[in-house]
């Protein structure tokens, strides 16, 4: 019974977190209901299940949808992470690489790396305005008045404020109040994170008041004027203007980082909140603003996060899950287990040689680990399971039956089906609707699932013939004809869709959203795009070598594109979708800079590290290349140019010199 009891738990507890986090339930909501009441029944006939429970899942009621949408005015980016001195010495000469600096000891501000949600606050004419979750980074919730509970919040800024300044930081709940919290009420959160989440993430604010929630600001966002020059000093600011910030936040020198590290792990336990590493910020914010942002993550910043968890559990199958490129892809399916506060049940197992070279079978008793946010992985194999046999990696694949080969040279089997594999279809869809490409509202897994087994969608295009069949869908099991006008309206919304998401959303190989965004940017309009990949497809045409020679593509991933490009069925599903949508063009907010559109080349010795000037002309839209030849626009010469500065100057390139690159690109001029 118990052990039952534990699979239900784990099973609301992922549905918790696909619900919440990816808003793509895995289950109806009779099925979670259903689930619930199953674990509700259990645990009053085993009132000593009560403990588990507690330490196991959150089992409370789902919070309502509906959240307001506020676009960030810039970005909420996440951070890199490292795990060692090794590898936080690695990210400072990667600094240092990218400034061109020699030994010079770097200086950082530390903070402990709060384990809570982050937060945007902005304040207009000094004032409080709105506040809003991270969401997906571009787009994050609306939870103002939530945040108006908080008694700690700042309502009004001093003079010596901008104007207008947007501060971030994070909101979290302490230890104690998470406790107390739990012990006060039947509905009990895993851990104070998800207790912070719960709370703040509620449409009721009277809910929010209630709750203990605190706040420690430590980031910029945007402001209509500068604060101050150095990270330590913006948080003075913020410390005068009534913020919280962390009182163990220290300037510290590169060499002082592993002590600090050190020291901050060993006396984590004894901090009234849940902290999950230290925070490294490059101090110098005239520094920060040149190293940018690769990414995802800011270059000038690291969270060195404390070893992982680790846990040991039973391997009780292996299961193999075909991707949307047809790439059969082993995970462990793992009796329920409690990693750090979280439920386990799946691990990466990588490929079919990683399971071969350490001999892992189903029945082993493994070791496992979690850290940060990542897959978790198995570590090694404790005890051999009774009566166990080697893995054997299927020659077919398991959705579809078709032969699954593997490329001399690869490491990954694929599935040949094509677009007869189910698994490859849906997985298709699914990507199509997910966030970062259609994000339509209402389509997660479950209902492409549904819709794909039920014939309403065979291809991605049929996705805007869905709005056609709303009477249809409204009298199927569980639809309504609320839901699915609603269905139809997240589908109309979406039928103009930028540039790069619309790529991205195609699902070829290798490109992923930066990818995506590089192509749009490269060829502006969809139809300037399609003509040039529909060229590329021919080997050594000038559309492939100039696709091969984006910065950030290359070779192999133009040969991808090509191999989507050169399958007939696909062109019929461009065909398809052109006819529902307006693929708008890819806007640069660079396209206004001298450099937008141009091809440049570096040569000989600057001032700038290569890959900093590098990533500024990038920045401003224009393209860097090693060689010169006819289509360079400016050659930028630094000292000893050799070769090609001579080439150059034969073909009459504009030639310009490091300060004038620098005026072009609205840099600091010299100081020499
Ligand atoms: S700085 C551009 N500082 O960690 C990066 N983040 O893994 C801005 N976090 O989304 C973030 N404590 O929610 C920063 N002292 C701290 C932090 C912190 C916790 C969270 C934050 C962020 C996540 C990235």
């Amino acid at each position: 019974m118990r052990q039952k009891f534990t699979r239900l738990l784990a099973r609301i507890a992922e549905a918790n977190a696909a619900y919440h986090g990816q808003d793509t339930p895995l289950m109806t909501d009779a099925e979670y209901d259903q689930l619930r009441r199953e674990a509700a029944e259990i645990l009053a006939a085993h009132p000593e299940y009560a403990a588990a429970a507690a330490a196991l899942a959150d089992i409370g009621a789902k919070p309502a949808p509906g959240f307001a949408k506020l676009l960030h005015a810039s970005p909420m980016l996440s951070l890199d992470n490292v795990f060692s001195a090794a590898e936080f010495a690695e990210f400072c000469a990667r600094i240092r690489r990218f400034l061109g600096l020699d030994a010079t000891a770097l200086h950082f501000i530390a903070e402990p790396k709060i384990d809570g949600l982050s937060i945007s606050l902005t304040y207009e004419n000094r004032k409080f305005h709105r506040a809003a979750t991270r969401g997906d980074g571009t787009e994050g919730e609306d939870v103002t008045p939530n945040i108006l509970t908080l008694q700690s919040l700042p309502k009004t800024l001093p003079m010596d404020a901008p104007e207008r300044i947007e501060i971030r930081g994070e909101i979290y709940m302490t230890k104690a109040d998470f406790l107390a919290l739990n012990d006060s009420q039947a509905r009990q959160f895993a851990n104070p994170r998800n207790a912070a989440a719960g709370s703040l993430r509620q449409l009721d604010s009277s809910i929010t008041a209630r709750r203990q929630l605190s706040m420690f600001a430590y980031a910029q966002g945007s402001s209509s004027a500068p604060v101050a020059a150095t990270h330590g000093e913006y948080l003075e600011k913020l410390r005068a203007w009534g913020f919280t910030v962390n009182p163990l936040s220290t300037r510290l020198n590169e060499p002082a980082a592993p002590d600090f590290q050190a020291h901050i792990g060993l006396t984590r336990g004894d901090l009234p909140y849940d902290i999950d590493g230290v925070v490294y910020k490059i101090d110098d914010l005239a520094l920060q603003s040149r190293l940018g942002f690769a990414g995802r993550a800011p270059r000038w910043a690291v969270a060195w996060k404390f070893p992982a968890e680790r846990a040991s559990t039973r391997l009780e199958n292996i299961e193999i899950q075909v991707g949307r490129t047809g790439a059969l892809t082993p995970r462990a399916q793992l009796a329920p287990v409690n990693v750090g506060g979280v439920i386990v049940q799946h691990a990466t197992l990588h490929n079919e040689d990683e399971i071969a070279r350490r001999d892992i079978r189903i029945g082993d008793l493994v070791e496992l680990q979690r850290a940060g946010d990542v897959i978790p992985q198995i570590l090694r194999v404790l005890q051999r399971g009774p009566a166990t046999t080697p893995y054997l990696f299927p020659t077919h694949c398991p959705a579809c039956g078709s032969l699954a080969m593997r490329e001399p040279g690869e490491v990954i089997r694929r599935c040949t089906g094509g677009l007869s594999c189910p698994a490859q279809i849906t997985e298709r869809l699914i990507h199509f609707c997910a966030r970062g490409a259609f994000d339509i509202e209402g389509l997660g897994d479950k209902t492409i699932i549904e819709f794909f087994d039920a014939g309403l969608l065979k291809s991605v295009a049929d996705i805007f013939t869905l709005p056609e069949r709303e009477a249809e869908i409204a009298l199927r099991d569980g639809w309504g004809k609320t839901s699915a006008a609603k269905l139809t309206a997240a589908i109309t919304a979406r039928r103009t869709i930028p540039l790069p998401r619309f790529i991205f959303a195609l699902g070829i190989r290798r490109i992923g959203e930066n990818n995506a965004k590089l192509l749009a940017r490269h060829y502006g309009s969809y139809a300037n795009w399609r003509a040039h990949m529909a060229q590329a497809v021919i080997i050594g045409s000038d559309a492939r070598l100039e696709l091969g020679s984006i910065s950030g593509i290359g070779p192999a991933i133009a040969e991808d594109l090509a191999a989507f490009f050169a399958e007939p069925h696909n062109l019929h599903t461009l065909d398809a979708l052109e006819a529902h949508l307006t693929i708008t063009d890819a806007t640069s907010s660079t396209s206004d800079s001298p450099l937008a559109g141009k091809t440049i080349v570096f040569t000989g010795t600057l001032t700038m590290a290569r890959p900093e000037a590098k990533a500024c002309a990038e920045a401003l839209g224009a393209k860097v290349t090693e060689s010169v030849s006819k289509k360079t626009d400016y050659i930028i010469l630094g000292a000893d140019a050799g070769s090609k500065a001579k080439k150059a100057a034969e073909i009459g390139l504009k030639i310009l010199s490091e300060a004038e690159f620098r005026e072009l690109a609205g840099l600091q001029s010299l100081i020499v």
